[in-house]
């Protein structure tokens, strides 16, 4: 049996016991580790453990967010993008989305598809389940994982924040 057969996805609880994870960022692995469950239990953010019987080899945690016209810089690339395709072309200042608020995976399994199987996860889930309204996904990407974002179809919503340590990055979920 291959590591991925072994591999199973849970909704963190706040009982649930956290094995052991190192991302290679102290920030990301301590959220995971310390933080986690008091944001779920502050209704701040859900996170999902990717494991093996022994180890954690990812997470993502998730929150609502919008995507305003104001974090987008050129109005003419918003109305292209955003309004032209809305119905009677209909004008919005903001549309809903689902934010990547953290995602990582452990250095053991970097590499190996982890972290694009829980971004097609998320795509998957959020446009099949249309509980509420749910447009975009969106994360303020790392500049190391700009690349990582960009090759699961994630675009930029500003040139703004070019050169910053993170970048506003959206998918569009009608595209799936
Ligand atoms: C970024 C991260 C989640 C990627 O996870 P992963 O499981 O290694 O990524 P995948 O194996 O699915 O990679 C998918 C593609 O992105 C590329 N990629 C992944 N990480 C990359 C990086 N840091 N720089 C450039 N390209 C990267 C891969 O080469 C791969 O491309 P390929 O299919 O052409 O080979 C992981 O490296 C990580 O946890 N990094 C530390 C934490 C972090 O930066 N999280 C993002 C916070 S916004």
């Amino acid at each position: 049996m291959n590591l991925r057969q072994k591999l199973s996805l849970e909704l963190l609880s706040e009982t649930k016991v956290i094995r052991p994870f190192d991302c290679g960022d102290h920030d990301l692995n301590s959220f995971l580790l310390n933080e986690s469950k008091n944001f779920k239990k502050n209704l701040l953010a859900t996170t999902y453990i990717v494991q093996t019987p022994k180890f954690t080899v990812g997470y993502f945690s998730l929150l609502n967010d919008k995507v305003s016209k104001k974090e987008s810089q050129s109005n003419r690339k918003w109305k292209q993008k955003f309004t032209e395709s809305m119905p009677q072309g209909k004008q919005f200042k903001s549309y809903p989305a689902v934010k990547i608020g953290r995602l990582a995976v452990d250095v053991k399994m970097n590499g190996e598809g982890l972290g694009s199987l829980m971004i097609q996860y998320v795509k998957e889930t959020f446009r099949k389940s249309q509980k509420s309204g749910c447009k975009f996904i969106t994360v303020d990407a790392y500049r190391d994982s700009l690349k990582f974002y960009e090759k699961n179809g994630f675009e930029y919503l500003t040139k703004n924040d070019e050169g910053a340590n993170t970048r506003l990055m959206y998918f569009d979920l009608t595209v799936i």
